[in-house]
């Protein structure tokens, strides 16, 4: 055998991770793992370090390695009084308190300290608090015992893995062995547990600590540094050579937009109905009793003397949709007036369809005046007629005699009594003309970016606030006197009147590919408590999944099933018997990645692929692009072999930047990507060039691996303005106006410039500097159904990039071009591109503006 020379064997050694000792390294060190109370115990569990066990160093300034993820964001996700323990075979252990009034407490365990794996919040009791819980190992048992104080007894559970335990009993005071010991940092004077480990445990505390800082810094990156990082820079040349023989197939879905009713985003918005709480089914519940007046009379008021207005729920129209008006005293000359959601916006000439259901306990025939009014002046009136003591729909044709920005709807039956629901107005004019339709200028805004698939129904509005919430699809389909409304998790009320039959018919009115999210089984990872007592960690009970995952398989014939299906012929009732061709369903949407999911998600995504094997499921990766729910998400997408996975993140500009080869790695071989929520932020500002050029950037980035990312959509797509609950957004509204982003017009440009194969290009800069490089971003792609080749160019700099771009092997069949310019300056809320024609060849040069995108579409042979 070959005798290796012993300084080789030294390199080996590093190489394999071994790091030779430095000479004063210690050989171990004490570990003090503690959290503080700080931030209402949202700061996690720190770490300081010392070699002496008297003094003491923190590790980062407080850096938080590990957060609670249990309940809602803001108020919960607390860490109080952790204890960390080192098991037998190395794993680390740590259990905390929640909050004191939940009978839970968190475990997670960890073998490095820096990635930790899923969280467990067990139900241990039936107490309302579990405090201060301690861990110990049973060496003779092989198990670990947490101990627990409650209403001042103590008692035990034990766990072999900290994710199943046993039934928790009481136990004597001293059985409570808490080692915790209080240390005086420089923070302050906290309380945690000492740990003897290896020196390199540390170091890599240290270097991940590091890793973070500098992430934050490159993160923290805007052009507001802009006049100190390029000071003095000059123009800068940039030489692009494209290699049109590598040209390889990227996604022809990539570029597509995700819809959730967040932000009045449906009712309210694109939904054009312009009665707001037509069904009398407003509930206090809506806005989880916070406001008295969310009620069945919201947005109602009389209007005239003599005239009562009620609510009944004694003989519905249908169960699903139990409250209703009774009128009274109309035949004295006044009625209701429904306000619209902040009025209704009325166009001289314009023709409106008014329809309600009525019904008179008489049973005779009365009339009923409708008037448009805009305060005392009448802008519209007809006279319907209701002849029926049953339930039956009435309907007239209103025209305005003039326009209103805050017109009214004012109803007065001639008749002692009536009753009414579902008083509906719709301006005739809707997207495509579609009964029940959507907002025309929205629908046409969304149209104009060309989507190639719409996500829907969100989002959160997806999975719910608590498993009571998880939006069915089943209750929003059919007649909309029987459609189920429900409170919209943002805290509002959801109609339904935009349901999966309006989702479906809008992708097919757009050309758009339908991606309909559905619960994983289990709610929002920011739900509440609920009635059931679990709220985020509750799933559906595993005897009613069976009926949920027929629900599911119920969607797809729904959607694509023979009209002489069951659920083919609802289709078809609704007026569309040809199949909607679905062909994605999202299970779940960035949920907490549990046990409870696994089983769950599991279940589901089996039974759709083996009954339907022709639909691509895409699974659920988390809320963020890293951390726990990322990594165990993708581990059960891998073990399932998943198609396709839903990747968010929500990041500031400096991000995108700096991450634009976040795809360039990943495995092919794995599932595809859909990047189903994604928007740069910066923190306090609105969207404006600088987060639309960052989003551009990215997205160069993600053309160039449109062969494993399929989809992307930008979020959230709508907002209303005066009910936005979520900024940025990417196109915002009120009644009358349509006010895109700068961000829509980058989405806009994808969108239209959109390619079916991605030509590889190199890019050189005149310039060394790191910061400039990145600063400049091309993708060039070719799409197959009109043979163009489109180069798109991204300068983030303060000043020009004169672009030398080198197409060999791309036959240019018209040397004209179109080009297209969004500029301006970076805190621009409204930027508008520019189009013009401009001389291209196999080379030439195009000058970038600072801060701008510039898209360039050649015609080849
Ligand atoms: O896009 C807004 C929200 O962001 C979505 O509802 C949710 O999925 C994400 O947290």
């Amino acid at each position: 055998m070959k005798k290796i020379p012993l300084f080789l064997l030294g390199l080996f050694l590093v190489k394999a991770g071994q790091a030779a000792p430095k000479k004063n390294e210690p050989d171990s060190v004490y570990l003090f793992s503690y959290a503080t109370a700080k931030n209402n115990n949202h700061n996690g569990l720190h770490f300081a370090w010392s070699r002496d066990n008297v003094h003491w160093l923190a590790i980062g300034n407080e850096f938080g390695y590990v957060q609670s993820d249990y309940g809602r964001w803001g108020s919960e996700k607390r860490m109080i009084t952790p204890y960390l323990l080192q098991g037998p075979d190395g794993t680390w252990q740590c259990v905390w308190s929640l909050n004191d009034k939940e009978p839970r407490f968190a475990g997670v365990s960890t073998k490095d300290l820096v990635y930790w794996g899923r969280q467990s919040y067990p139900e241990v009791s039936k107490g309302n608090t579990v405090l201060k819980p301690v861990i110990a190992y049973d060496a003779q048992q092989a198990t670990y015992v947490i101990t627990y104080t409650s209403g001042g007894k103590y008692y035990q559970v034990t766990s072999k893995n900290l994710a199943t335990y046993s039934a928790a009993k009481e136990v004597s005071a001293a059985a409570y062995a808490d080692k915790s010991v209080s240390l005086a940092l420089p923070a302050g004077n906290v309380t945690g547990q000492v740990h003897r480990v290896a020196w390199p445990v540390v170091e890599k505390l240290i270097q991940n600590y590091q890793l973070k800082e500098y992430q934050r810094l490159q993160n923290a990156e805007t052009t507001l540094q802009d006049s100190v990082r390029f000071a003095g820079l000059k123009p800068v040349d940039a030489g692009i050579q494209v290699h049109a023989e590598l040209a390889k197939p990227i996604s022809n879905t990539l570029l597509g937009v995700f819809f959730e009713d967040i932000n009045y985003a449906a009712d309210g918005g694109l939904y054009a109905e312009l009665v707001q709480n037509r069904d009398f089914e407003y509930a206090p519940g809506d806005k989880q009793g916070r406001d008295s007046t969310w009620n069945s009379t919201h947005s109602w008021k009389v209007k005239g003397n003599g005239v009562q207005f009620a609510i009944d729920t004694v003989r519905p129209i249908h169960p699903n949709n139990p409250h209703y008006a009774v009128v009274t005293g109309g035949s004295n000359g006044g009625g209701v007036v429904n306000a619209g959601f902040d009025g209704m916006a009325v166009t001289q000439g314009a023709q409106y369809h008014v329809s309600f259901f009525a019904r008179q306990e008489a049973g005779k025939s009365a009339k009923v005046l409708v008037q448009l009014i805009d305060g005392d002046k009448v802008i519209a009136q007809a006279v319907a007629e209701v002849r029926s003591g049953a339930w039956k729909q009435v309907s007239a044709t209103l025209t305005a005699s003039g326009s209103a920005a805050n017109a009214q709807l004012y109803i007065q039956p001639m008749v002692n009594s009536i009753h009414l629901d579902m008083v509906s107005l719709f301006p005739a004019r809707t997207f495509k003309g579609r009964k029940n339709g959507l907002r025309a200028d929205l629908a046409q805004a969304v149209a104009d970016i060309h989507p190639r698939f719409v996500r829907f129904p969100g989002g959160c509005v997806a999975h719910g606030d608590g498993i009571d919430n998880i939006y069915r699809w089943k209750n929003s389909i059919g007649p909309l006197e029987a459609r189920k409304p429900q409170r919209n998790l943002w805290n509002y009320h959801q109609s339904m009147g935009l349901g999966y039959f309006e989702y479906f018919r809008f992708c097919e009115d757009m050309g758009a590919e339908p991606v309909p999210v559905l619960a994983a089984g289990v709610p929002c990872q920011n739900s509440g408590s609920s009635a059931h007592g679990g709220g985020q960690q509750e799933g559906i009970p595993l005897n009613e999944m069976d009926a949920y995952i027929q629900d599911v398989i119920d969607l797809i014939e729904y959607a694509n099933g023979a009209p002489t299906t069951f659920w083919g012929k609802k289709r078809a009732e609704a007026g569309h018997p040809e199949p909607f061709h679905l062909k994605y369903i999202g299970i779940g949407n960035e949920d907490l990645i549990s046990d409870v999911f696994e089983e769950r998600f599991t279940l589901i995504y089996k039974a759709v692929r083996a009954k339907h094997p022709e639909i691509t499921v895409i699974g659920t990766v988390g809320p963020f692009f890293e951390g726990t729910d990322y990594k165990e998400g993708w581990d059960i997408a891998s073990k399932l072999r998943v198609p396709m996975v839903d990747e968010h993140y929500y990041q500031t500009p400096g991000w995108f930047i700096n991450n634009q080869n976040f795809y360039d790695a990943y495995d092919r071989n794995k599932s595809k990507v859909y990047l189903g929520e994604y928007a740069a932020h910066l923190p306090g500002r609105p969207n404006n060039l600088e987060t639309a050029l960052a989003e551009a950037i990215y997205l160069t980035a993600v053309e160039r691996n449109g062969d494993v990312v399929s989809m992307a959509s930008y979020a959230p797509l709508l907002a209303k303005e005066g009910h936005t609950q979520w900024s940025p957004d990417l196109i915002y509204f009120n009644n009358t106006t349509v006010k895109t982003t700068v961000g829509y017009e980058v989405q806009k440009l994808y969108g239209i410039n959109s390619g079916t194969s991605y030509l590889p290009a190199e890019v050189a800069v005149n310039n060394g500097q790191d910061n400039v490089k990145k600063r400049v971003a091309i993708s060039v792609v070719k799409d197959a159904a009109s043979g163009d080749v489109i180069v798109k160019m991204v300068n983030l700099l303060p000043v020009t990039v004169n672009a030398a771009t080198n197409l060999k092997g791309v036959s240019i069949a018209n040397t004209q071009a179109v080009k297209t310019v969004l500029t301006g300056k970076p805190a621009d809320k409204v930027c508008k591109p520019v189009e013009s024609t401009c001389t291209v060849g196999e080379q030439f040069v195009t000058s970038l503006p600072a801060y701008s995108f510039t898209v360039i579409r050649i015609k080849t042979k």
